[in-house]
This record gives structure tokens, C-alpha cells and sequence, in this order.
């Protein structure tokens, strides 16, 4: 067992988090991930009301008694969302966790403090870190360049983040983007870091409520199978590579806004991918970590897989290498 500041605190046995995933980190997904002993993430923005948010905690409620999360991600969007009414739903149905990204969160800290709800803020930079420990965030996750989604607009991977992110912030840190076995798990603790968070990975396992012709897909891709699209809006994202995306990235070397662009990005066709299996639908988020790859197993077996090859790492493979002298 690996016991860091993130598994006291988030009352989990593995320092392991799946990750807000907009469509697919549903009930079943995030009730295997915390039975697994990580903790699962629900994405509130999955469901158009905060009603259909609290149905989904309780049905995850049903299929499991461990601990899990809801991920509000404040977003630019083209219709306005109702935030605060999301937040007051997952505190009302008794959510002990609550993981906020894309925008400073801040807005919606003193509900959530007063509601003894931990907050995980996931970020792409040490000046938002910062930000973040400041303004009473209890953990920060520090999502690098090789992260599916949203890698900020400055380009640092891991590598360098999460050491940094480590040196200049005193709240539990989790390492995210990248991550996908027990070299990256025993990596990250190494650099500083108290877990990891994970994606892509978990978009790849049994329970993962999307079509098996993506997960085959994941398996068959190698790591230079995503892209970075949407960055001339300065609202970047790294994606599967197909031709929805070149298609993007013609229209942004043309200069076209989101008006043009926005039809091609939109929810609506990315949802296709993940229900019908046809990866040209549409937009999907996937990391560079495809690469790494090669199973779908049950979340239980990664789970225990991840720590399983992490303990081995810390107790024999890096012991094995000090010599006296
Ligand atoms: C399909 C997919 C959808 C995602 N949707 C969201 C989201 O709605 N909100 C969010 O904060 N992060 C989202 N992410 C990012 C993940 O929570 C996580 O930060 C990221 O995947 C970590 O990088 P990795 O994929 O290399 O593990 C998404 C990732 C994937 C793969």
C-alpha cells in the first residue's frame, strides 16, 4: 500500500484519481474506479440539469460506498451554464468532493467550504496553483502538456510542473496528464507529487461506459495520435487525431473564428463518438499517454496493477541501484 497526504485526506487506499471526463465518467465508471480504491469523478456538466447531476450521485451512491468526487468545469461556453446551481445540487446531495477546473473557482469556495467539501482544483500552471492554495482550494491537480483536454496555453509537460508546482505550493499536489501505469505513479511521487490523475487510461477499461471500437482504438494508437487544436482561440485542446481535427486545424491556419469552427467542435457530435464507435464523428479528448496502452482490463486489475508495479519500483528496482562508495 502506498499511504500519501492525498489518501488521508480523500479517505481512499490508492493515490489514484480519475479525472472529470465530460460524457464518460459516469455512475458505472466512477463507481468501479472508487470500489477499486481510487477515487472516481463524476462530470456534472454530463447531464443538462443539476437534477439529472444529483440522479447520477445517487445512482453511483448505489454501486458504491467509497468515496467519489463531482468535477465542475467552468468552461467558455456558448450557452450560459447555471455553475451555482450545480454546486448547491452536489452539496445538497451530500458530496464530500468536488474537483473544479478550466476557470479560478473562487466564486463558488465559501458554499463549498461551509459544506466541509474538500476541493480538488486542477490546473495547468504554477501561477494558478498558487491561486489556487490561496484562495483555500485543499488540493491542487497540475495538469501538464501531455494531458487529454485542456493544457493550458503554456506548454509545460510533467516533467518540469510538477517539481515546480511541488516546490512553490504546501497543499497536497496531484500530477496529472500522462499518467498510465507504475513507472509514471512511482515517477510522480518522486517529482514531488502526492497521487496522479488519470484520463485516458481509464477511457481503455471494461467499465468505461463508451463503445468498444474506441477503446480497440486506443489500444492500436501510439502516442502521436493526438493533436492540439483550438489554440488560435486561445482555448487549446489536445485530441484524438482524426479528420474532424485536421479539418479544424485548416480552418484555424485560415484564420476562421468560432463561428466557423464551432459546428465541428460541438458536444453534441463529440457524445457520438464515445455511443456509436465511429471516431470521425467527431471531437474527443484523448492524451499523449495512448501510447502507453495495450489492455483493456477491468478498473480493479489497472488499479491494482498501477500500485502493484509502483511499490515494486520504490522497494526493489531503485534500492537495486545504491551501491556504497
Ligand atoms: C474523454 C475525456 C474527457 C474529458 N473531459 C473533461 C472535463 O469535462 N473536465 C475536466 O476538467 N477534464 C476533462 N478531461 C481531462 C481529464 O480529467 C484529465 O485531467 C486528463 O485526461 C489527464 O490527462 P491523461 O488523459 O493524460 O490522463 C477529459 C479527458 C478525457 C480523456
Amino acid at each position: 500500500m502506498l499511504r500519501t497526504r492525498l489518501t488521508d485526506l480523500l479517505g481512499i487506499r490508492h493515490p489514484i484519481i480519475q479525472g472529470g471526463m465530460q460524457w464518460v465518467s459516469r455512475a458505472e465508471l466512477v463507481a468501479a474506479v472508487s470500489n477499486a480504491g481510487a477515487l472516481g469523478i463524476l462530470t456534472a456538466l454530463t447531464h443538462p440539469t443539476p437534477e439529472g447531476l444529483v440522479r447520477e450521485i445517487q445512482k453511483t451512491r448505489e454501486l458504491t460506498d467509497q468515496p467519489f468526487g463531482v468535477n465542475i468545469t467552468i468552461l467558455p461556453t456558448l450557452k450560459p451554464v447555471p455553475y451555482e446551481e450545480y454546486v448547491q445540487a452536489a452539496i445538497e446531495a451530500g458530496v464530500k468532493i468536488v474537483e473544479t477546473a478550466g476557470r479560478n473557482p473562487e466564486p463558488f469556495l465559501p458554499a463549498l467550504k461551509k459544506a466541509g467539501v474538500v476541493v480538488i482544483h486542477k490546473c495547468t500552471s504554477v501561477r494558478h496553483a498558487v491561486k489556487a492554495e490561496k484562495i483555500g482550494c485543499d488540493v491542487v491537480s497540475i495538469d501538464g502538456f501531455e494531458c487529454a483536454g485542456h493544457p493550458g496555453e503554456d506548454d509545460v509537460p510533467g516533467l518540469v510542473l510538477i517539481p515546480r508546482t511541488a516546490d512553490t505550493v504546501n497543499i497536497p499536489i496531484v500530477a496529472s496528464g500522462g499518467f498510465a501505469d507504475g513507472r509514471g505513479l512511482a515517477a510522480a511521487l518522486a517529482l514531488g507529487a502526492d497521487g496522479i490523475n488519470m484520463g485516458t487510461r481509464f477511457l481503455a477499461t471494461r467499465e468505461a461506459p463508451i463503445h468498444e471500437r474506441i477503446k480497440e482504438l486506443l489500444v492500436e494508437a501510439d502516442e502521436r495520435q493526438t493533436t492540439l487544436i483550438l489554440r488560435s482561440l486561445r482555448n487549446t485542446a489536445r485530441v484524438f487525431r482524426n479528420r474532424v481535427a485536421e479539418e479544424v486545424l485548416r480552418l484555424e491556419g485560415e484564420g476562421a473564428g468560432i463561428e466557423t469552427i464551432g459546428p465541428l467542435v460541438s458536444g453534441k457530435r463529440g457524445e457520438r463518438v464515445w455511443s456509436e464507435g465511429d471516431p470521425e464523428a467527431g471531437i474527443w479528448a484523448a492524451g499523449l499517454v495512448v501510447g502507453l496502452i495495450h489492455d483493456v482490463p477491468p478498473v480493479a486489475e489497472l488499479v491494482e496493477r498501477i500500485v502493484g508495479e509502483a511499490e515494486s519500483i520504490i522497494r526493489q528496482r531503485l534500492p537495486g541501484m545504491l551501491v556504497s562508495g
